[in-house]
């Protein structure tokens, strides 16, 4: 089955489920007004009976903190916290492609609604994948498992970004906008939203798969300028409908991963990135919702990532929360930014990695607890566990 078929076929069009536009209040508001929004978006209050100020204090840090604004105890969630080191995640994807686990809303919600109740983390992150936008307009895209994103037709001239048609993300994106709907029915906590910045989809395109030097992705920038211009600014637009039509559907928050942009100089960011990716955060200032900026490597770049127009930077472990805060100008909100690889070490260690965390981030005006990337397929779930408890206990106010 083609990529499009896919998702065209988990389908579910795009009815009106119970939490249509549930957070219609964020529409076309502005930061001041997002206290109120809070209170009223879904995923915000204690919809359960049972543990009362416990969820409803879960259920606003997140946002609180992407504010800066005082928190009763830090938030955490877990980049890759739905997937492979879930038992429960590999007992319910079937041998197929993750698209079409994504392509199918039901299965979709399930997935994205397990870490939420294993770690009792501070929000939940859409299950979806970055290169869905891509693949929802006909680009063949296939993710070997191991390896990432692949495509046997790498863009490799002008020519290919006739491959880039608009989204219409109504249509193209019905399956997950429908798996918004779903989880926040459901869920107790904010839906982070999110898409892979053009620099990132742009490198997976002209590579035709992951790769370690983005030869071809920086020979391609460097010597044919304009047509890399028209790539990323064709990516920007489908990124930018694709965020807008989540927040719609319901995430309460979104964050952009430019995964691999610590590959690039300072120079190569500014002039052939962050246009693109100021495009996409800059638009989505008007719905009010928390941007969260993120990539890997890119301690040199935090303060050009901030300018491109990010309320919430996200840091890797290997720069210190506190030397990232002086580079973001100390008016941003920090993610991060434990190492994942520690997280295979026995719980104790862990533990500790994470006290050196919280105690770098002490003072910040906003902090997010997070990996510095993704959860490990290999990691412990009870240590995970046990550093969100750790988080809580430690930093409760
Ligand atoms: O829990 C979550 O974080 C939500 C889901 C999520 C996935 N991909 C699901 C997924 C998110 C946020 C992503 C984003 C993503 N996808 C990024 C940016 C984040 C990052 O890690 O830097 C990138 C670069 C991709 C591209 C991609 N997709 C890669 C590199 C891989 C890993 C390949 C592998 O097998 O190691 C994927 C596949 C993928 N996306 C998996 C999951 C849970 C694992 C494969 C599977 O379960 O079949």
């Amino acid at each position: 089955m083609t990529a499009e078929a896919r998702l065209a076929d988990g389908g579910g069009g795009v009815g009106h489920g119970p939490c249509s536009y549930p957070n219609i209040g964020l529409r076309g508001q502005t930061g001041a007004l997002f206290s109120s929004a809070v209170r009223s978006a879904p995923g915000c209050t204690a919809k359960r009976s049972g543990s009362g100020w416990e969820v409803a204090s879960g259920g606003v840090t997140f946002l609180q903190a992407c504010r800066c604004e005082p928190v009763a105890r830090t938030p955490v969630w877990f980049m890759r916290q739905a997937g492979r080191s879930l038992p429960e995640y590999r007992a319910i994807r079937a041998e197929g492609s993750i698209l079409d686990a994504i392509a199918q809303p039901e299965l979709a919600t399930e997935i994205t609604l397990q870490p939420v109740r294993r770690y009792g983390v501070d929000a939940a992150i859409l299950f979806s994948d970055i290169v869905v936008p891509l693949t929802a307009i006909g680009v063949e895209i296939e993710i070997e498992p191991g390896r990432g994103p692949v495509l046997d037709q790498p863009f490799r001239s002008k020519d290919d970004l006739r491959r880039l048609r608009r989204l219409e993300a109504g249509s193209d994106l019905a399956p997950v906008l429908e798996t918004i709907r779903l989880v926040v029915a459901e869920l107790e906590v904010p839906l982070i939203g999110f898409a892979g910045a053009p620099f990132t989809l742009a490198s997976y395109l002209v590579e035709g798969g992951p790769s370690r030097t983005f030869g071809r992705t920086k020979a391609l920038m460097h010597s044919e300028p304009a047509t890399w211009h028209l790539l990323v600014d064709a990516l920007a637009e489908i990124c930018l409908a694709s965020l807008r039509a989540q927040v719609e559907a319901g995430a309460t928050a979104v964050q952009l991963f430019d995964s691999w942009a610590g590959s690039l100089s300072r120079r190569e960011y500014r002039e052939f990135v962050m246009p693109a990716s100021r495009r996409i955060l800059e638009g989505m200032a008007d719905l009010g919702v928390p941007r969260i900026h993120f990539g890997v490597g890119t301690g040199e770049l935090l303060d050009l990532m901030t300018e491109a127009g990010a309320d919430v930077v996200g840091v890797d472990w290997r720069v210190s929360l506190a030397d990232a805060a002086q580079r973001t100008g100390g008016e941003v909100a920090l993610q991060g930014n434990l190492d994942p690889a520690v997280c295979l070490a026995p719980v104790e260690i862990v533990q500790s990695a994470t006290r050196q965390v919280l105690a770098e981030a002490s003072g910040l005006p906003g902090h997010i607890f997070n990996l510095g990337h993704g959860v490990l397929p290999e990691t412990d779930p009870g240590v995970l566990r046990a550093v969100v408890d750790l988080v809580h206990e430690e930093t409760a106010r």
